[in-house]
């Protein structure tokens, strides 16, 4: 029998946007969202949803009512359901074994659970959370041991990790270069895999399907994720070297992925990588080969997450360095809180890290994000593992809603995400309301340099010298060259 019925464990950034893409893709097949959260249910349910991504709220509206719902009656979605979706989150553990490291399974265990206990009927399980190698195992363990009682009641487990990108993921689901699904070598692994694949057929081609065996998919996820970070952090290790010899890293990045086998995309050098997934899950790949005793491995992938670690610090610190080695007192401005254009996400922004750095230097910090909400911001900025002081923050941060507000009487902006608006700003309205000299840090690359540098501003980038800047402050530079 197809599909007849989803149901998908998790309304976040994955489950909601993956699950209206195959409701509008599959109109006959009824797909259920749900959550613990009644909050965030309630919000899918509106006109505000939870999450901002590009097209989303479309797709939304056409299927919502119709064979798309989202609910917080978990039990009854199991039931139906033929098939289940796992998208709950995997963080990183934050206490006991593996803390920092290891991804956090507490949720993917209780959603098996929650399916364990109420299924009466057989079901395709699919892990879509990225979880670690040998995972699907242990959700088999758990499903197995707790039904012994409903002989009828047969699981197959499935790898489908997600490759969404954040900010494009409708187009990344409308259009998947590639669909991973991983499966037990075995006769019912193989019509669950083609039960799936029936789905994804419905609007992909057969060729952009993979089939794997599931450790295969578990891995490849992690493999995937650790390789484009790796990317990130290759060039902007040499934004460091061009800083200091004059070479330009846009350039270099050009050059080098003019090369098919290396390909332009993924150089674009930054303050650093940010989101939830890269770091979460390269410190999962390096605390699975610790436990295989590959330390050699784990180091070589962990160096991925430290020179992450340096860009973040080192813009930051050449701000400081660059407003006469002080900031305390003065107000800086930062456009952008999002850890990438068109998304409200924050979690692991880079902007996170400068704020940090400049408010703990005693600056009066102003934000400005189009989409990131204020409550967002001031969450994150009082966090307990950013910062001791809440109050202090609290003193020392104003949320604005226009960029203009932002920036007015500031004595630098801090460009931390790459939003199109910032590119159009009129900056020579800016300068004028700024203090003097007025500085602009380009965390991002976008600004037209030139043009800020003849308005009249200071302008500083990641990856390149600007020449009328003056000569102390070149990024990074103590060599005369
Ligand atoms: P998220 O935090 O946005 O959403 C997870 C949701 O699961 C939350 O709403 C939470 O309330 C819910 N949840 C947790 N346990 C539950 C339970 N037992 N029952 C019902 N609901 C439960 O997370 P996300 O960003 O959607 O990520 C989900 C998974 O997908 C993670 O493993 C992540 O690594 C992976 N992933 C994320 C992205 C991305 O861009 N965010 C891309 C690819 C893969
Ligand atoms: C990533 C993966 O791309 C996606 O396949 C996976 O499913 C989830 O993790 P996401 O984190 O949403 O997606 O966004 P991505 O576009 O990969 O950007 C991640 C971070 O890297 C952002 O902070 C971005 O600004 C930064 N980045 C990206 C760079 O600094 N330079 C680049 O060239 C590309």
């Amino acid at each position: 029998m197809p599909i007849q019925k989803i149901c998908c464990i998790g309304a976040g950034y994955v489950g909601g946007p993956t699950c209206s893409v195959i409701a509008l893709k599959c109109p006959d097949i009824k797909v259920t969202v749900v959550d613990k959260s009644q909050e965030r249910i309630d919000q899918w349910n509106s006109e505000k949803l939870p999450i901002y991504e590009p097209g989303l709220y479309d797709v939304v509206k056409q299927r919502r009512g119709e064979n798309l719902f989202f609910s917080t009656d978990i039990d009854n979605a199991i039931k139906e359901a033929d098939l289940i979706f796992i998208s709950v989150n995997t963080p990183t553990k934050t206490f006991g074994n593996g803390k920092g490291r290891a991804a956090d399974l507490k949720y993917v265990e209780s959603a098996a659970r929650m399916i364990a206990e109420v299924a009466n009927s057989s079901k395709i399980v699919v892990e879509k959370s990225t979880v670690p190698v040998r995972a699907a195992e242990s959700i088999s363990n758990i499903l197995t041991a707790n039904t012994f009682n409903k002989p009828n009641v047969k699981f197959q487990i499935l790898s489908n990790p997600e490759f969404l990108a954040e900010g494009t993921a409708i187009n990344d689901l409308l259009y998947a270069d590639r669909v991973l699904i991983g499966g037990e070598d075995s006769a019912e692994g193989h019509a669950a895999i083609e039960e799936l694949c029936k789905v994804y057929e419905r609007w992909l081609p057969r060729k952009n399907i993979l089939t794997t065996n599931t450790w295969s998919s578990e891995l490849s996820k992690l493999a995937a994720n650790a390789f484009l970070a790796q990317r990130i952090s290759s060039i902007n290790s040499l934004s460091a070297v061009c800083e200091t010899t004059g070479a330009d890293v846009s350039e270099v990045a050009r050059a080098v992925g003019w090369d098919s086998r290396i390909g332009p995309k993924f150089l674009q050098a930054s303050i650093g990588f940010g989101g939830s997934c890269f770091k979460k899950d390269i410190l999962n790949l390096v605390y699975i080969c610790e436990g295989l005793n590959l330390p050699e491995v784990a180091a070589y992938w962990q160096q991925v997450i430290d020179m992450n670690d340096y860009q973040k610090s080192r813009f930051s610190a050449k701000v400081i360095e660059s407003l006469f080695n002080t900031v305390t007192d003065k107000r800086i401005t930062l456009l952008g809180f999002a850890f990438k254009k068109d998304t409200g996400d924050t979690r692991e922004s880079p902007a996170i890290d400068v704020a940090k750095t400049l408010l703990d230097e005693g600056a009066k910090l102003h934000v400005y994000d189009p989409k990131v909400e204020h409550s967002q911001i001031l969450e994150d900025l009082t966090h307990p593992q950013v910062t001791e002081e809440p109050e202090h923050v609290r003193k020392s941060l104003t949320i604005h809603s226009d960029p203009y507000e932002a920036t007015a009487g500031t004595h630098a902006i801090v460009l931390c995400t790459e939003w199109d608006e910032f590119v159009s700003l009129d900056y020579q309205r800016i300068y004028e309301g700024m203090m003097k000299p007025a500085y602009v840090f380009d965390g991002r690359k976008i600004l037209d340099h030139q043009k800020l540098q003849s308005i009249g501003f200071i302008v500083q980038t990641i990856g390149k010298r600007l020449s009328r800047n003056s000569p102390n402050r070149v990024w990074g530079s103590k060599a005369q060259i």
